[in-house]
C-alpha cells in the first residue's frame, strides 16, 4: 500500500480547521495543503448542483497540489459531493459521514441509542447521515438542520444568552440525545454549550477525531510531525491566518504559506 505522506483538507471556508487541527494532533504529516473556498462559504444553503461544481472545481485546484489523499472536510461536501470527486480523482477522497459512524461503531453505541445528527440544512436534506446509520442497525435518529450554529461559531460565540437562545429555537424540550453527531466543521466549538445544554453524559462524535482514527485504520501513514501546511483560500486569506492562529495548537504546525486562489 502507498505511503500518504502529503494530504490535501478541502472545506467550503474556514471550518475545516476543526478537522486539519484533529490531522496534526492525532496523526502528523509531512506536508498539508489546507483549501477553504473562502469566496463562496456557505455550501450549506445551496443546492446539489452547485454543491458538487464547486467541490469538483476543488478537486481541480487540488489536482496540481502532489498530494497522496484527499480529505473533504466538509461535511455539506461530502454528503452531495464525495461521489463525483471519487469518480474523477486518481488519489483515494474520504469524507466525514463515513468515517463518523465508522466512529460510533467503534465507540460500541449501543443501536437503539437516541441519536441526533445536527447539520446544515443542505447535510440534513441529503438524508446522507440517516441511510448511512440505518444501514448500520441504527433507529432512532433525529436530524436537525441548524444553519445558525455556523454563523454562531463564525462570529465567535461560542456560549452565554445568544447560543441558549439558539438552542432554545432549534432544539425540543422533550429531547434527549444519548449520542450528537456534529455533523458540521463548525459544531466542535459549541462542544461545551452543548454538553451543558444536553447534559455530561451525552456522547459526543467529531468529524474530526473520526477521520483521523479512520485514516490511520485505512491508509498506510507515516506520521510525521513537521505539519508544514500551505493554505489557500478563494478570499480574505487574513481570515483564515487569523482563524488558524486561533483554533490550532501554536507550535503544532508551521505555516509554509499563505496563497489566494482565482476562481
Ligand atoms: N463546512 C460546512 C460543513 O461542514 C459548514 C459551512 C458551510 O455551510 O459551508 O457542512
Amino acid at each position: 500500500m502507498q505511503i500518504i505522506k502529503k494530504i490535501g483538507v478541502f472545506d467550503s471556508g474556514v471550518g475545516g480547521l476543526t478537522v486539519l487541527k484533529s490531522l496534526i494532533e492525532e496523526i502528523g504529516f509531512e506536508h498539508i495543503v489546507y483549501y477553504g473556498d473562502t469566496a463562496r462559504v456557505p455550501y450549506g444553503n445551496k443546492d446539489t448542483q452547485t454543491i458538487i461544481k464547486f467541490s469538483l472545481e476543488a478537486l481541480e485546484f487540488f489536482e496540481k497540489c502532489d498530494i497522496d489523499l484527499l480529505v473533504v472536510a466538509c461535511n455539506t461536501a461530502s454528503a452531495h459531493a464525495l461521489k463525483a470527486m471519487q469518480a474523477q480523482s486518481k488519489i483515494p477522497v474520504i469524507g466525514v459521514i463515513e468515517s463518523g459512524i465508522n466512529a460510533l461503531v467503534q465507540k460500541k453505541i449501543p443501536k437503539d441509542s437516541n441519536i441526533l445528527v445536527i447539520a446544515t440544512q443542505a447535510t440534513v436534506t441529503s438524508g446522507n447521515y440517516e441511510r448511512c446509520l440505518i444501514d448500520m442497525g441504527y433507529n432512532n435518529i433525529t436530524s436537525i438542520a441548524t444553519n445558525l450554529f455556523v454563523s454562531l461559531v463564525e462570529e465567535r460565540i461560542f456560549n452565554g444568552n445568544v447560543v441558549n437562545t439558539v438552542f432554545k429555537y432549534y432544539f425540543p424540550a422533550e429531547l434527549k440525545p444519548q449520542v450528537i453527531i456534529l455533523g458540521c466543521t463548525h459544531f466542535p466549538l459549541l462542544i461545551d454549550a452543548l454538553r451543558n445544554h444536553f447534559g455530561k453524559e451525552t456522547i459526543f462524535v467529531h468529524s474530526g477525531e473520526a477521520i483521523a482514527t479512520f485514516l490511520q485504520q485505512k491508509f498506510n501513514i507515516k506520521p510525521n510531525n513537521a505539519n508544514l501546511v500551505e493554505f489557500f483560500a478563494s478570499d480574505n486569506t487574513k481570515k483564515l491566518k487569523a482563524t488558524a492562529k486561533e483554533w490550532l495548537q501554536e507550535g503544532s504546525y508551521k505555516i509554509f504559506n499563505i496563497n489566494q486562489t482565482f476562481l
